[in-house]
């Protein structure tokens, strides 16, 4: 195996100016000044965390794309992460969950990628559209009647979250009559535990593992037309165990759900504090899988990859050298901001992935939104279709949506593993 090629960007001598946290409300708003600041310092850099520990942040788009890449760098955390502290049932599920295929290398993770991939084929993700639409509409229905009685609404609230979590319980073939429940759990394990009644995201961890359990089980008796169902009898006849399925249905949910909120809720607010582009895509539908793709990479739902830890020194051509045992951040926002390969990376231009008027494709390079290598996004196809039927269908509904508010004053979700608003308030003029 031959080591993927890196830059020949100048080598870094500073150390990063600040120690980062991550926490720090600004940071969760804009990340991209620092990211920027640090990309200057070199590809890869070394940064003091706020919880005293460090982390090399791969910033460079080519850099972030040949780790990401290199089997140097492995997805299996070390030994102690992720075991459980006590043995509670919701520990236990937590722990079953980092069992998922992201946190394996291969030859592990190639046995549990390719019956996902297969699951996953394009046929069986474009056959979902007439529900997304149905879901869509639906959810816009409860939007109007919102904004009727109450005069305004969270495009987060009552959109961007509902609807990917409807649509990962259409691909894990969850019954209609379990989807509130599904709705709910997910919303508590995805909130920080002091903004609920003490215990709440306990009981919704392991509610959600009993009912994933009994899920699989009802699957194996009577499979149905989900794509779950192909996954567990592909795993049944491919030896997967009860645990390595349970973690699938996990990742499904926490990989499919959080990030297509971002990517709804951000590409929402993009276009509504941008008229011009927005009126672009109403005079020419075509435009809209341009403005999810610039969405993408102006806004990557995911900002970082799952760590990475080098199994070895990894000398990365430069005259950086990240030693063995070092924990990796493949920053994937950044890379997409990469002004080497995105000539003013920092305005929202969907035309760079429009194709002209001779049908000619994107001028812009592809951006690593989706990550790349092995672990690339299994639902990438289905996150795509879901904003390409969501958002036009949204903007249809309401021509005369504007936010209330400045969307400097938006909280974002705090941390280096997704980003996005965590509200979008809006009104109807
Ligand atoms: C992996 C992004 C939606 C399922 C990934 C990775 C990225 C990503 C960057 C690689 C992470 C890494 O290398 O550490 C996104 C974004 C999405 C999205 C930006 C929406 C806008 C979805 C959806 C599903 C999904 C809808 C499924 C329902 C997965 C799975 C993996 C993955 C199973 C693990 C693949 C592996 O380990 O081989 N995603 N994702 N994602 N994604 Fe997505």
């Amino acid at each position: 195996v031959t080591a993927p090629q890196y830059s020949d960007a100048p080598p870094h001598s500073e150390d990063p100016p600040t120690v980062l946290d991550p926490a720090d409300p600004a940071f969760a708003r804009d990340p991209y000044p620092y990211y920027a600041r640090l990309r200057e310092l070199g590809p890869a850099a070394r940064v003091s965390l706020a919880n005293g520990t460090h982390a090399w942040f791969v910033t460079g788009y080519e850099e972030t794309r040949a780790v990401l890449a290199d089997p140097r760098f492995s997805n299996v955390p070390p030994r102690d992460a992720g075991r459980p502290k006590n043995d509670s049932p919701a520990q236990r599920a937590r722990a079953c969950l980092a069992r998922h295929m992201l946190n394996t290398d291969a030859p592990d993770h190639t046995r549990l990628r390719r019956l996902t991939t297969a699951a996953f084929a394009p046929r069986r993700v474009d056959a979902l559209r007439v529900r997304i639409e149905e879901l869509t509409d639906g959810l816009l229905r409860d939007v109007a009647e919102r904004l009727a009685r109450e005069g305004s609404a969270d495009l987060v609230d009552a959109f961007a979250f509902p609807l990917p979590v409807l649509v990962i319980g259409e691909v894990l073939g969850v019954p209609e009559g379990d989807r509130a429940a599904l709705r709910d759990w997910t919303y508590r394990v995805g909130s920080p535990a002091d903004a609920l009644r003490p215990g709440a995201v306990d009981e919704a961890w392991t509610s959600l593992y009993a009912y994933f359990g009994e899920l699989i089980a009802h699957k194996r008796r009577s499979p149905g037309s989900d794509l779950f169902s192909a996954l567990t009898h592909d795993a049944t006849e491919g030896g997967l165990d009860d645990g390595e399925l349970l973690a699938m249905a996990f990742l499904l949910l926490f990989a499919g759900y959080e990030t297509t909120m971002n990517l709804l809720a951000s590409a929402s607010l993009l276009l509504l504090t941008h008229p011009g582009e927005l009126a672009a895509a109403r005079r020419d539908p075509g435009r809209w899988p341009a403005v999810v793709e610039e969405t993408l990479r102006h806004a990557s739902p995911l900002e970082g990859t799952t760590w990475r830890h080098t199994t070895q020194d990894v000398d990365l051509g430069d005259g950086t050298r990240i030693p063995a045992g070092a924990s990796v951040l493949a920053v994937l926002a950044a890379a997409n901001r990469d002004p080497r390969h995105f000539p003013e990376p920092d305005a929202f231009r969907p035309d760079r992935y429009a194709h002209d008027a001779t049908g000619r494709g994107p001028r812009a390079a592809p951006h690593a939104a989706f990550g790349h290598g092995p672990h690339f996004c299994v639902g990438s196809r289905l996150a795509r279709l879901e904003a390409a039927i969501a958002l036009p269908r949204l903007f249809a509904a309401f021509p005369t949506l504007r936010p209330t508010g400045g969307p400097d004053e938006l909280p974002y979700r705090p941390g280096l593993l997704v980003r996005g608003p965590r509200s979008v308030p809006v009104t109807v003029a």
